[in-house]
């Protein structure tokens, strides 16, 4: 260890290369609790945008747990792991029903839906002062190199160790916000994993795998299984209106609540129009015919990865299956593959009953494309 203690190096960095962020220093704990819920799975650039206007749709945690979750899923849409909003939006309620007063501990906060140890660490550390340390992929990374520790901590035990390990320091820091939100700055910015920047790192006189030049060895990750390959035929129906069909998503589960186009799964992974439009015609109840191919959306999940052929295609059935509604995509949370699939179709162009129709891209002139997203597109916090 150097001379100087880690949480002065750490903090003096801090103060002088702190990123700016729309909820630092903001003093109310309920925009600190929706900044940490929108950073679990998702990088600080990403968040900023989405953190700003949905403070301003719901700017008290009141007027959160009031609004629909149609609307709070609205405000996520595109950030994808939907189960945080769902449950950001039940701890509101939660919060109402018992009095209306947040928390003010991270055992306290850790009880609400959504709110793990890490999240629950990091809000009363910010909020309210606790030394309780924070360990996400982030801060595992700058320690797992800094103390060449070989754990693999995706491991809850291995954050765990990190975790007490830290306390002390977090606690002589005096500054247990700060002293977590330095750690994340620092595995953000400068402890990246590839080419860390360790010259520019307050920690690299006491860091043993820039002494051994081994940083690329930290942390430690065991081979990963490849992830299954999910094949979908997805279609893009439309009324003379120009609105979409679509049907909601049950609400537990992956993408719980939002909507997206009828779909149907496949084995083959080149499906010919007609087959894709016979699975469609199967799985989905709807009277579907003359399917054109417009290309493939690609997705990467958590458990799986998915690839799903876009076709356009006609429906020959005065009425739609109740599940199902025609809707202009803006109207509706919408799932990040379907929104990626209406791109590759020609626009809907909504017109009045009886008006003239905007002449519509001729299908067999319009090139098949191919689209590829991550969960919710943006791109993820690097972690280990
Ligand atoms: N990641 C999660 N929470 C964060 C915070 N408060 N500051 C920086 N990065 C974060």
């Amino acid at each position: 260890m150097s001379e100087r203690p880690l949480h002065r190096l750490l903090l003096d960095w801090y103060d002088a290369h702190r990123r700016e962020m729309p909820w630092r220093g903001h003093p109310d704990p309920y925009a600190v609790w929706v900044s940490e819920i929108m950073l679990q799975q998702t990088q600080v650039d990403t968040v900023r945008g989405y953190f700003t206007r949905f403070l301003s749709s719901f700017p008290t945690v009141g007027a959160l747990a009031a609004a629909p979750q149609e609307a709070v899923l609205k405000a996520w849409e595109g950030l994808g792991y939907y189960s945080r909003a769902r449950n950001l939006h039940q701890a509101a309620q939660q919060v109402l029903a018992s009095g209306g007063a947040l928390p003010r501990t991270a055992a306290a906060w850790s009880a609400l839906p959504g709110v793990g140890a890490y999240t629950a660490a990091a809000i009363a550390s910010i909020c309210h002062g606790e030394a309780v340390p924070v360990v996400d992929g982030n801060v595992a990374r700058v320690f797992a190199r800094m103390l060449a520790w070989p754990d693999d901590f995706r491991k809850p035990a291995a954050r765990d160790r990190l975790a007490a390990w830290l306390q002390p320091h977090v606690a002589a820091s005096r500054r247990p916000g700060d002293f977590n939100q330095a750690m994340m700055d620092l595995g953000a910015t400068l402890c990246t994993p590839r080419q860390p920047a360790c010259d520019a790192c307050p920690l690299h006189r006491a860091c043993i795998a820039r002494q051994t030049d081994r940083q690329g060895l930290f942390p430690y990750r065991p081979a990963q299984r490849a992830r299954p390959l999910r094949i979908t035929a997805v279609a893009v129906v439309r009324d003379p209106l120009g609105r979409t069909l679509f049907i909601r998503r049950p609400s537990d589960g992956l993408l719980g609540g939002l909507w997206e186009l009828p779909s149907a799964t496949l084995s083959d992974a080149a499906p010919a129009p007609r087959a894709a439009a016979q699975a469609l015609r199967a799985q989905t109840g709807l009277a579907l015919s003359a399917a054109v191919a417009r290309g493939t959306v690609t997705h990467a999940f958590t458990h799986f990865k998915l690839l799903s052929h876009v076709f356009a295609a006609r429906l020959r059935q005065a009425a739609v299956p109740p599940a199902y509604v025609f809707a202009t995509p803006s109207e509706l949370p919408l799932t990040t593959a379907s929104r990626r699939a209406l791109a590759l179709c020609a626009p809907a162009r909504a017109h009045p009953p009886g008006g003239k129709r905007a002449p519509t891209r001729s299908s067999s002139s319009a090139r098949p494309g191919t689209v590829s997203t991550g969960q919710g597109n943006p791109r993820r916090n690097v972690a280990p």
